[in-house]
């Protein structure tokens, strides 16, 4: 088999193996190469987002949340429990198989799709007449060469200096993952998605959680209205978010962590905790790379630097995902490799960043597209806002779950919808009615006068829709 190919892709996360198979559909030879590894070492493809990342958190949110509804909340529906137990390797076991299920999905679509995977370390060796060559350094060393190079590498979670991950004690994502046992005390730092994901999977199986956030504001980036309901939510559950703090020493112990930090008005203070979880952002992955070897130009955060198309400072050569600026997601990974993969084709590929969704996956589910209401502030430009409360949704009290609200923003003059922010129910599912009609550029009044199935939640969506207009008809 001749290694020579048209499209090589370096990372098989979101962003590269979706990009591969795009290319392979436009009818280029194409190679994807990926070094993670299964517990057996094997190929695990996929990248973060598969292996330690979105779908292991979101198993162990399900779980956990089955166990918490269990614990809690069937009881009003008439169902009684006794002798509840949570069996957390069983647990974990079920969720290194949807994993597993995953990662064997994804060699299947390259053998459908007739891309040729090399399971090892990918880095540039040189570039000539145009043509790149790449080592793969695996079981078995493989030179290839192609025209064109998508490097789709990923990040890993930033260390905090004189903390190191040890993934017993310090753990990173990778650790927060495979805890083995509910630890009793469960310190984490940060309370940014991985925080707050990671922390309600602990709290509802029973641990104590207290969550240290450098910011004074909760959610920064969230519609303040959603960031004050959803802290005023987790604290009910009983996750102790502390912000405002500064992280003075980290030591770990046999046993368990001791965090020593100022808390917001300047007291000393010590966290003690069996286990402590950091997550405090993520660094992109191009150690490794051999990027001198080319003179890819990377900025002063190790990330490739790109153009709005994903294009590097090279020819040819094209970054996405994690890897290179905007928000680290894997949809936004996926979005950028399929666009890569057609405008190597020659066709026009298309990622609007104004319509990216967000999702935090926590109980209740916060999901938002577009802008927020302080940012429409800060820009001075005019608008108008309506909410419904999920209380007043038939669906939601049938449900049983009726906390949070869905918020539209549309422009003052035109009605264009500008952002659309939900906590409550669902609000995962909700956000993609929301993230098309921005793509339709509809209006408020468009959403308002759609027929939306009763009962569901999506009659809040509509209901909000109204509310800018002022006009609910259930609220
Ligand atoms: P990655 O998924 O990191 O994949 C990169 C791949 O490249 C990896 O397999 C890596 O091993 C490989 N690689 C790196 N260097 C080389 C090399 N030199 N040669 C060969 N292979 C290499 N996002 C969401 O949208 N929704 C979520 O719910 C969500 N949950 C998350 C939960 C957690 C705990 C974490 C940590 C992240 C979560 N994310 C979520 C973020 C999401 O995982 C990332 O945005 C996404 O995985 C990025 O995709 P990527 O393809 O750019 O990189
Ligand atoms: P994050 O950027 O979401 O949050 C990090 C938090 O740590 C911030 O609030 C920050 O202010 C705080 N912080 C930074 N330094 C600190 C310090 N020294 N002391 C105390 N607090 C400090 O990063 P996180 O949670 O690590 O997740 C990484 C990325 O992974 C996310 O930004 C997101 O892109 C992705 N992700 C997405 C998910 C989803 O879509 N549902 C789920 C989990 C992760």
């Amino acid at each position: 088999m001749s290694n020579q190919f048209d499209v090589i892709v370096i990372g098989g996360g979101p962003g590269g193996y979706i990009a591969a198979i795009r290319a392979a559909q436009l009818g280029f030879k194409v190679a994807c190469i990926d070094e993670w590894k299964n517990a057996k070492g094997g190929a695990a493809p996929g990248g973060t987002c598969t292996n330690v990342g979105c779908i292991p958190s979101k198993a162990l949110l399900q779980s956990s949340e089955h166990f918490e509804q269990a614990s809690h909340h069937f009881a009003d529906h008439g169902i009684t429990v006794e002798g509840l137990q949570m069996d957390v390797a069983k647990m974990v076991a079920r969720k290194d198989g949807v994993v597993k299920q995953n990662n064997d999905g994804i060699l299947y679509l390259f053998k459908k799709n007739k891309v040729t995977f090399f399971h090892g370390r990918g880095s540039f060796v040189k570039a000539a007449d145009g043509v790149y060559e790449v080592a793969v350094a695996g079981e078995k060393a493989e030179s290839l060469t192609g025209k064109h190079i998508i490097v789709a590498t990923g990040s890993s979670a930033r260390q905090l200096a004189g903390a190191e991950f040890d993934e017993k004690q310090i753990l990173s994502n990778e650790g927060a993952l495979n805890i083995d046992a509910v630890p009793k005390k469960l310190g984490v730092i940060g309370s940014g998605v991985i925080g707050l994901e990671m922390g309600s999977v602990w709290r509802r199986l029973g641990s104590d959680v207290t969550i240290l956030e450098a910011m004074p504001a909760f959610l920064g980036a969230a519609d303040e209205q959603v960031a004050k309901e959803a802290q005023k939510q987790f604290a009910k559950q009983g996750l102790k978010i502390q912000l405002s703090v500064k992280i003075s020493d980290i030591k770990k112990a046999k046993k368990g962590v001791t965090v020593a930090y100022t808390d917001a008005a300047g007291a000393e203070q010590k966290l003690e905790c069996d286990k402590l979880i950091v997550s405090i952002g993520r660094v992109p992955n191009t150690t490794g790379l051999n990027t001198e070897a080319v003179g890819l130009k990377l900025d002063e955060r190790g990330a490739i630097v790109v153009d709005g198309e994903c294009k590097t400072n090279l020819p040819n050569v094209w970054a996405v995902g994690d890897v290179v600026r905007g928000p680290m997601l894997a949809h936004k990974a996926e979005e950028e490799g399929v666009a890569v993969a057609e405008r190597i084709a020659g066709q026009h590929g298309h990622v609007n960043f104004d319509t990216i969704p967000w999702v935090i996956y926590t109980s209740p589910e916060i999901a938002w597209v577009g802008k927020t209401e302080q940012a429409l502030k800060a820009e001075g430009r005019p608008y108008k806002a309506g909410s419904f409360p999920f209380i007043a949704n038939g669906r939601a009290r049938a449900l049983g779950d009726t906390t949070g609200f869905v918020k539209f923003i549309a422009d003052a003059a035109t009605d264009e919808i500008l952002g659309v922010h939900i906590i409550g129910p669902f609000a995962s599912e909700l956000i993609s009615e929301a993230v098309v009609a921005m793509e339709f550029k509809a209006s408020a009044e468009d959403i308002a006068r759609i027929c939306h199935a009763h009962p569901s939640l999506s009659e809040a969506t509509k209901e909000a829709a109204l509310a800018v207009d002022k006009r609910t008809l259930n609220f």
